[in-house]
Order: C-alpha cells, then sequence, then structure tokens
C-alpha cells in the first residue's frame, strides 16, 4: 500500500540499537508501519554501519532513532553511533530531516522517558524536525486494558517494555502497534514536510 496522499515515498532510516533483539523487534514493527503509509524504509543496526550505511543516512528524508535503555538512558552502543556523528552535526549534514524515536526497557517505566529526552536531543542537535507519537495514552482508565495502543502513556515517541527473560520476538503485541503507529506518522509527516517544500519552490519568485 503507498498512502500517504501525496504519492511521494520518503526515505526512512530506522537506526537502532538493540543488545538482546527487543529493540531490534521493536524497528522491525516501525518498518512496517513506515511501508504501509507508502515509505522507503530500511532498518539499521548502528552497531554494524558499513559505508553504504552511512550514505543511506545521510541520504534519508527521516530517521527514527531506537535504543533499548541501560541504565536510564539510551545504551552504549547507540551513544558511540551518536559520537560518530559529531562531524556531521557541525556540518549539517542532517539538519531538516524528520526525526523521531523509540525506547524498549525492562520495567514499565523503568526511566525511559529518560531515553526519549536524549533521543529528541540528540536530534536537535543535528537540526532534526522531531515527531512526537501522536496517540492518546492507553491503560489509563477502568475501561482500559494493557492491550491498548501506547499502553504506558507516552508523548514524546514510543516507550515500549519487555520482560528482561523474554524472548527477542516475545515483545508485548501493544507495543508492536505503537511501533508501526510510529513509523507510519513519519511516513506521512515526512511526505507532507517534502510536498510543503516542492510547493513553496514551485512558486515563482518576484
Ligand atoms: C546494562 C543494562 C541496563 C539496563 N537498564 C535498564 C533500565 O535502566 N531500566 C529498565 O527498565 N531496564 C533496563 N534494562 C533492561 C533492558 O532495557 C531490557 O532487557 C530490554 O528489553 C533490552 O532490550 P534489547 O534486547 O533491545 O537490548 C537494562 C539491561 C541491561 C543489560
Amino acid at each position: 500500500m503507498t498512502d500517504n496522499a501525496f504519492g511521494l515515498r520518503p526515505a526512512i532510516v530506522v537506526a537502532y540499537h538493540s543488545g538482546f533483539g527487543h529493540t531490534a523487534t521493536l524497528a522491525a514493527a516501525v518498518v512496517a508501519g513506515a511501508g504501509a503509509r507508502g515509505a522507503d524504509v530500511t532498518a539499521l543496526a548502528v552497531d554494524a554501519l558499513t559505508e553504504e550505511h552511512w550514505a543511506m543516512l545521510d541520504g534519508a528524508d527521516a530517521i527514527v532513532f531506537g535504543t533499548a535503555t541501560y541504565m536510564g538512558n539510551v545504551s552504549a552502543g547507540f551513544q558511540a553511533f551518536a559520537e560518530r556523528t559529531g562531524r556531521r552535526c557541525q556540518n549539517g549534514t542532517w539538519r531538516d530531516k524528520v526525526a523521531a524515536g523509540f525506547t524498549n526497557s525492562g520495567s514499565k517505566s523503568g526511566d525511559k522517558l529518560n531515553t526519549l529526552v536524549s533521543l529528541a536531543v540528540f536530534a536537535a542537535q543535528h537540526h532534526m524536525h522531531w515527531v512526537n507519537l501522536g496517540l492518546g495514552p492507553g491503560w489509563n482508565s477502568s475501561a482500559g486494558s494493557e492491550h491498548d495502543p501506547n499502553r504506558l502513556g507516552f508523548w514524546l515517541g514510543a516507550g515500549a517494555q519487555t520482560d528482561v527473560d523474554a524472548d527477542a520476538d516475545a515483545v508485548h503485541p501493544s507495543d508492536l502497534r505503537t511501533c508501526e503507529h510510529l513509523g507510519g506518522r513519519v511516513a506521512v509527516t515526512t511526505a507532507q514536510l517534502l510536498a510543503g517544500r516542492a510547493a513553496v519552490q514551485a512558486i515563482p519568485a518576484v
């Protein structure tokens, strides 16, 4: 399906770090959601980037950052990647790309809001446009349940929780749907931005 209403296919990279595979499963859900909304989307593990992968990052219209929460923040693997982007940050290589983020932790909270804040600050340092989750909070009334989308009630990005002894593919279905939503929202928002830029360029100068 290519359904972003603009006939555009934004190029999106999901750049993630996952030590044990849980966050990688969520990255696949972000990919599915973005693909369903008409994006050309690829997931890249940031601890195994080739030169070709860096070129994909540099050429993307949007980058969705994902990381496991370790010690209440992004993982060391993600931070090593972030620090490798220092020159790009200085040069504005990723300026005005769209950005968004997701994280996964073992505890329901696990201090992972701090991880999303770190991802948003990282994007801001690159002068990227941060897209929030765009879902109301789930599981917050007597009518709600853990199967609601956004069951953990985040606004800044997608926050997921996986039991520390669970297999990599045993992430919660609600968290998968939430990450799919985030991918779709980034695809549509990026298409809107690209369409807007094209329209502005089409206006003749006076
Ligand atoms: C070094 C380390 C630190 C962790 N710190 C936290 C934490 O601060 N909060 C939390 O809820 N879970 C924490 N966890 C649990 C992980 O977030 C959880 O196992 C997650 O599913 C791992 O994702 P991954 O498989 O993508 O690496 C930590 C795990 C490790 C290995």
